[in-house]
């Protein structure tokens, strides 16, 4: 083996040492057990068997080895084969393929049809453990299952499983896929047989697909130049094209290549490619010799020697043995010597181009042969070489003297775009290609990989038109062919740069160099290295003052690496990193997210166990970590209305709380959470978990503090149950707090707002917001003061205090410069567009409703939804209807990011939407909207929703319906439920319809008042 090599010439494992530790791999395992050997042994002298059995295995471990695989183990007369482990290759897959075919074909040659082979392969994910003497300790379903195919093959066949297959369609033939029963698999394993392999390997692209080409105008244009320049020099030149695997090197090349048929004369192109394993050193030249030989491979050598004609040297590049007892060196220069003259007779009549494909396989001879070609032919040859950064440095440092490079860098984000659109020659759903564009990130390889993966998961289907795309799957799985084009590079890593990639991936995308320092104490890795190879790059800002800053290039990348990383010891470094980031800022806030998000991964369920049994005590000092910084984070993220954001993290806090009293607070911030969001449902569950993890008896004042909440939220926002909560379960509620509460505090303000929220027409509605009002004036809340203010404006519009209300609604908006909470401060003009409604000012009301929309544009869909419900509420009591129409559009947006919180407002915005559109005789579009309206299935806001249905019956005079519109009403209010404005006056347009004017003059003496009710 040459001294400095970094991969075994023959098969292409890398002679660096590689990670002591575990680590979890996507490997190919391949089972082959010998059939007939018993036989043979019952027949013969036992050392006779022993001397063949030594035969085979030692000619099996040959082939294996060959095709970069390990020779797992030999048992009985069985051998395991692994490919991908230690080291992974893009092609793992089809390697152990290759070994496959190779080892049945030297079986018969060893023994003919005395003995076969029944071979299983299957790839899955597996765990590597510590490396022993070259081999190494492979576990994992995968291998169970190649196992078990193997033990379903008949002789001479190789079963594959379907994992493998699909890594190497194109490069073999396989029979159909069909479901086998094997032990303790109850729904069977998928098996395909491997029928025949095709010499070529397989092109990159995929099949149904059209073969695209997009931007790069810059680069073709300045490799046309080059090779203009070369062309009018008269000698040649080397340019290598340099730039990470997949991002479109050969793609470059190839359109040079077409481009090139313009030119007079056009030249003589060739191509050679680098094999990733084995082969012979000179494979690119010896493709490019059978080109313009018109050599096939399986041409006898007696052939191939009457076509070199005068220069039978060139055979050495063929792998013949022509060299005879010439010295290696002089050989070698004699065939340098006959290249540069065959060259030259062939660049006598055109230009030539010789393509050298992945050049950072290629050997050192190979790379010789290059220089010399460059320094002594007297032709214009242009020799364009592709190259990844894995290069080694030492070819790159002679390739930079005797050439230039052009860096390829990753696809503009317009580029990727339109090669998405031009591969599927449609536009796709939003969701899924934005999620494919984030992913691949500029790497076209990845982007198509990623598509047809989604194809062939099923998720994108072909349509006559276009594509439908079911729903993302939650866990965007990496195709195997991406990540072993990902995998394999990571190997290539010396250990130490090797381990650092593996801790920074754990780190995060963005990591600084001090935290890898800390996780790995006893490594040196070398930054500059992983810098170079294009994984990382230096960023120009750090988020950690005073630290160095990075960020891994690619998010597939860091994916890749981390799931390399055991679970185990994911959990520690997770640990070791919250750590030193909790000490080097000393807790900060800034940090929290970052905090809770590694505490939590450190301890987190199957890591808990596997990382913590045998630590039990410092499991549970990680949990309570992990626990604190959680609940932090999610403070601050519904400070930010990051609503549901901070549920997550609450969830997972949840799930670490060992204290019910924690537990319980814990349910008292989702509460909170979900009712900030109009969640009703979830607000309620999460208060009553709340309240049953509390003990009333030793804690009372918690228990009604959680009481009043829950009966003031609800007040406040009736509009956030899909069906309105019964009145007596709230009235319990609301007992239950002013029962417990202690006078003058908090609980009691909350309880008796809420009271007075809620029984907004009892006579003692007022005194109840009175003494809200005083408590919080007593305590300093200005927030209760607001609610108070508004309870008290409220209760006066329901007994016609017009001055009152508006005086309550005047000092309230005063209270404005005190209050930053945005959900609270919206809420304020809401009431004073209610207020202001109801006395007929209606510019005005518009004015504030705009105010209100301003503000809850910014929260969350359910409070964007509130802000347009507003302004349509204002217009649709004003008639003014092609305002209304102007807002459609927006209004049923807004309702269809909403529909998962359920929102009377939700169909109150569909319904005058639709009634807007019957008003200006558009009745097929109200019937649309008034059935998008049905569909949401929310039910019980009758007061609210009767107005304009009731006027959407009339315009279509459907008086059956007015009728039950109005009975309901009636029902209603007997219930003591109220109606909004403008199904109030509705209501008596249905009456005067159905001729029951009478009752029309009854209502006005009962009830003079106009209500204002939220929804
Ligand atoms: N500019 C482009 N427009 C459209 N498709 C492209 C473009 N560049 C690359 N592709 C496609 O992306 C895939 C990867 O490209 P290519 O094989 O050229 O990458 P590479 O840089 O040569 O990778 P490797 O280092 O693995 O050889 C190919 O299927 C190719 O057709
Ligand atoms: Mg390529």
């Amino acid at each position: 083996m040459p001294e400095q090599a970094r991969f075994c010439p023959h098969c292409g494992v890398p002679t660096t040492p590689q990670s002591p530790t575990e680590e979890r791999k996507i490997a190919t395992i391949l089972f082959a057990d010998l059939v007939g050997s018993t036989e043979l042994g019952r027949s013969q002298d036992p050392e006779q068997t022993r001397a063949m059995l030594d035969r085979f295995y030692e000619a099996m471990r040959i082939e294996v080895e060959a095709a970069g695989g390990t020779v797992e183990k030999f048992v009985g007369d069985a051998v395991m084969a692994a490919f991908g482990t230690p080291t992974a290759h893009e092609d793992d897959a089809e390697r152990a393929l290759r070994a496959g075919v190779a080892m049945r074909r030297k079986l018969h040659e060893l023994f003919g049809d005395q003995l076969a082979l029944r071979i299983g392969v299957n790839t899955g994910e597996v765990v590597v453990g510590r490396a022993r003497e070259g081999s190494s300790f492979v576990t994992g379903d995968a291998v169970n299952i190649a196992a078990r195919l193997e033990q379903t093959a008949a002789p001479g066949e190789i079963i594959v499983g379907e994992r493998t297959a699909s890594g190497a369609f194109g490069a073999f033939e396989f029979s159909d896929a069909e479901t086998v029963d094997v032990k303790g698999r109850h729904r069977g394993v998928v098996r395909r047989r491997l029928i025949r392999e095709f010499k070529e390997g397989r092109a990159r692209g995929f099949g149904n697909l059209p073969r695209v080409f997009v931007g790069r105008e810059g680069e073709l244009d300045s490799l046309l130049d080059a090779y203009r320049q070369t062309v009018a020099v008269g000698r040649p030149r080397l340019l290598t094209i340099v730039g990470e695997a997949g991002v479109g090197k050969t793609a470059l090349a190839s359109r040079l290549w077409e481009r090139l048929d313009g030119e007079s004369p056009a030249p003589l192109r060739l191509v050679g490619r680098c094999p990733s394993y084995g082969g012979i050193t000179y494979a690119p030249f010896a493709e490019m010799l059978r080109s313009t030989l018109h050599l096939l491979e399986s041409d006898d050598p007696a052939t191939v020697l009457e076509r070199l004609g005068g220069q039978p040297i060139l055979g050495l590049t063929l792998g013949l043995d022509v060299a005879g007892n010439l010295h290696p060196l002089v050989a070698r220069e004699r065939l340098q010597e006959a290249w540069v003259d065959l060259l030259g007779q062939l660049g006598r009549e055109r230009p030539l181009l010789i393509i050298l494909e992945d050049l950072h396989w290629g050997e050192e001879p190979l790379l010789g042969l290059v220089e010399r070609i460059i320094s002594d032919l007297q032709a214009p040859l242009m020799v364009l070489a592709t190259a990844r950064p894995d290069l080694p440095d030492r070819l790159h440092a002679r390739l930079a003297e005797s050439g230039t490079w052009l860096e390829l860098d990753l696809l503009t984000q317009r580029d990727s775009r339109r090669l998405l659109q031009e591969l599927l020659a449609a536009d796709l759903p939003s969701a899924v290609r934005e999620e494919v564009l984030a992913r691949a990130e500029g790497n076209p390889f990845f982007l198509e990989e990623l598509l047809a993966a989604l194809i062939d998961g099923g998720v994108l289907r072909p349509e006559a038109e276009g594509w439908r795309a079911a729903p993302l799957p939650d866990a965007f799985v990496i195709p195997d062919s991406v990540h072993a084009a990902i995998a394999s590079r990571v190997d290539l890593l010396d250990r130490p740069e090797k381990e650092a990639l593996q801790a920074a991936a754990v780190i995060g995308r963005v990591f600084w160099t001090s935290a890898v320092y800390e996780l790995l104490p006893d490594v040196t890795p070398d930054f500059r290295m992983l810098e170079s190879r294009g994984f990382i790059r230096r960023r120009p800002q750090s988020a950690l003052e005073g630290e160095r800053e990075y960020g891994i290039k690619h998010a597939l990348t860091r994916e890749v690496a981390y799931s390399s990383v055991p679970k185990a010891r994911r959990a520690h470094l997770h640990a070791r990193f919250a750590e030193w980031l909790e000490r080097l800022g000393t807790g900060r806030d800034e940090h929290a997210s970052l905090l809770a998000h590694h505490y939590a991964e450190a301890v987190d369920g199957e890591a808990f166990n596997l990382a913590w049994s045998r630590e039990p005590q410092e499991g549970e000092r990680l949990q309570d970590k992990a626990a604190t910084w959680l609940r932090r984070a999610a403070e601050l993220a519904i400070g930010r209305y990051e609503i549901d954001d901070a549920l997550a993290l609450l969830e997972r806090v949840l799930a670490l709380t060992r204290d019910d009293a924690e537990r319980a607070g814990v349910w008292r911030t989702i509460g909170r959470a979900c009712a900030l969001k109009h969640d009703g449902e979830g607000f309620w569950t999460a208060m009553r978990f709340a309240i049953d993890a509390t003990d009333t008896t030793t804690d009372p004042q918690t228990v009604a503090e959680m009481y009043a909440a829950l009966a003031l939220q609800t007040a406040l926002r009736p509009a956030m149950w899909k069906r309105n909560p019964d009145r007596e379960l709230v009235d319990g509620w609301i007992e239950r707090a002013v029962a417990l509460a202690p006078a003058n505090t908090r609980a009691r303000a909350e309880a008796v707002l809420a009271r007075a929220f809620w029984d907004r027409l009892d006579s003692e509605a007022d005194d109840d917001a009175r003494e809200g009002a005083a408590i919080a004036k007593e305590l300093g809340a200005v927030d209760l003061r607001s609610y108070a203010f508004s309870a008290r404006a409220l209760v006066a519009l329901a007994s016609s205090a017009y001055e009152e209300a508006e005086e309550a609604t005047r000092r309230r908006l005063a209270l404005l410069s005190e209050i930053s909470d945005p959900d609270h401060r919206a809420d304020i003009y809401w009431s004073a567009v209610v207020v202001n409604s109801a006395l007929g000012r209606l510019a005005e009301a518009r004015r504030l409703a705009r105010l209100n929309d301003e503000i809850n544009s910014l929260l969350t869909p359910h409070h964007r939804v509130h802000g347009i419900a507003a302004r349509v509420r204002v217009d649709e009591l004003g008639g003014r209807w092609d305002v209304i129409r102007d807002l459609q559009r927006d209004a049923e947006s807004r309702v269809a990011a909403n529909v998962d919180t359920p929102c009377s407002d939700n169909v109150f915005c569909l319904l005058v939407c639709a009634l807007a559109c019957a008003e200006l005789g558009d009745q097929s579009e109200a019937a649309r909207l008034e059935r998008a309206a049905d569909d949401l299935g929310i039910e019980g806001y009758i007061g609210e929703h009767a107005g304009p249905r009731i006027r959407l019956a009339l315009s279509r005079g459907e008086l059956g319906l007015v009728d039950e519109l109005v009975c309901a009403l009636k029902e209603q209010k007997l219930r003591g439920g109220r109606s909004s404005l403008s199904t109030g006056a509705a209501r008596i347009d249905g009456l005067v319809a159905l001729g029951r004017a009478s009752e029309v003059e009854e209502e006005a003496v009962e009830s003079p008042g106009a209500r204002g009710v939220r929804a």
